[in-house]
């Protein structure tokens, strides 16, 4: 039997009476029945209750939750209406870490999600700033929420005026770090890291593969342009084979 009063804690407008037509079509995208069962087992464990989106996109939306403790949290939830199956297999297959796995079309986004997961939780054992993971289920990761009551953090490329631009070097200490953990993030831009308090944290680290991975050059060269690009934007000389050398790669 499910309990309502769990669900009641998902998604406050799910009790609004006046939804506009764009709260019902985000709330019908999130939650189809598999993630709402999803997020029942995770609010009787981990989330106390969730606040509100901080990001809807193509396939994920973040949401600001308080966990058991009162404590701020960041829910992912990857929306199962958007699966693509062809562009995620291809950071699965070749990853040793899941290739015992079967993966099929209906729990290919189970399998990405504990990818994320297991990719924060080896880039947090390597002291790489990425948000602490916390918990997950099926299609959901909870995980440790940057920024404050007032704010989440904002994304570098929102705040690019604002920001010193000696966060190139810090951005590059994490670049190093990340190499240290073999794994490449492969989506490294100023799109997927979070300035708080003049500090970089890398976000969105689903797709990041093991250095031993068929893509994994690529995926690295193609991270260092983007940052070495940045650093271009930004008045600062650090040029890609700058990059690789601070990461030990010639
Ligand atoms: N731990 C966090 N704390 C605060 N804000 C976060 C956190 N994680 C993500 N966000 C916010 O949510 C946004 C989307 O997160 P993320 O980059 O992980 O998803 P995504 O895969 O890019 O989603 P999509 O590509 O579908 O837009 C980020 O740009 C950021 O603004
Ligand atoms: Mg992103």
């Amino acid at each position: 039997m499910i309990d309502e009063e769990v669900f009641d804690r998902i998604y406050p407008y799910r009790e609004k009476k006046e939804k506009s037509e764009e709260d019902r079509k985000t709330y019908g995208d999130v939650f189809d029945r598999r993630t709402l069962l999803a997020f029942y087992k995770l609010l009787k464990r981990t989330i106390d209750y969730v606040e509100f989106p901080i990001s809807t996109g193509k396939e994920a939306t973040v949401f600001r939750a308080v966990n058991k403790d009162g404590e701020l949290i960041a829910v992912k939830v990857y929306l199962i209406t958007r699966l693509n199956y062809k562009g995620l297999s291809r950071f699965i297959d070749g990853d040793d870490r899941f290739a015992h796995v079967h993966k099929t079309k209906d729990n290919i986004i189970f399998i990405w999600a504990k990818k994320e997961f297991r990719n924060l939780q080896a880039y947090h054992d390597a002291g790489v700033r990425v948000p602490a993971p916390v918990d997950m289920w099926k299609n959901i990761i909870v995980m440790e929420y940057v920024g404050d009551e007032s704010q989440p953090a904002p994304l570098l490329k929102d705040c690019m005026e604002k920001v010193k631009k000696e966060i190139i070097y810090a951005i590059v200490e994490e670049m190093r770090k990340m190499h240290k953990a073999k794994l490449v993030h492969g989506d490294l831009s100023e799109y997927n890291i979070l300035v708080w308090n003049d500090e970089p944290w890398v976000i969105d680290v689903g797709q990041a593969v093991p250095t031993t991975h068929p893509m994994a050059a690529a995926l690295l060269s193609r991270d260092v342009r983007n940052i070495a690009a940045l650093a271009r934007k930004m008045g600062v000389a650090m040029d890609e084979k700058c990059i690789m050398a601070e990461l030990g790669v010639d």
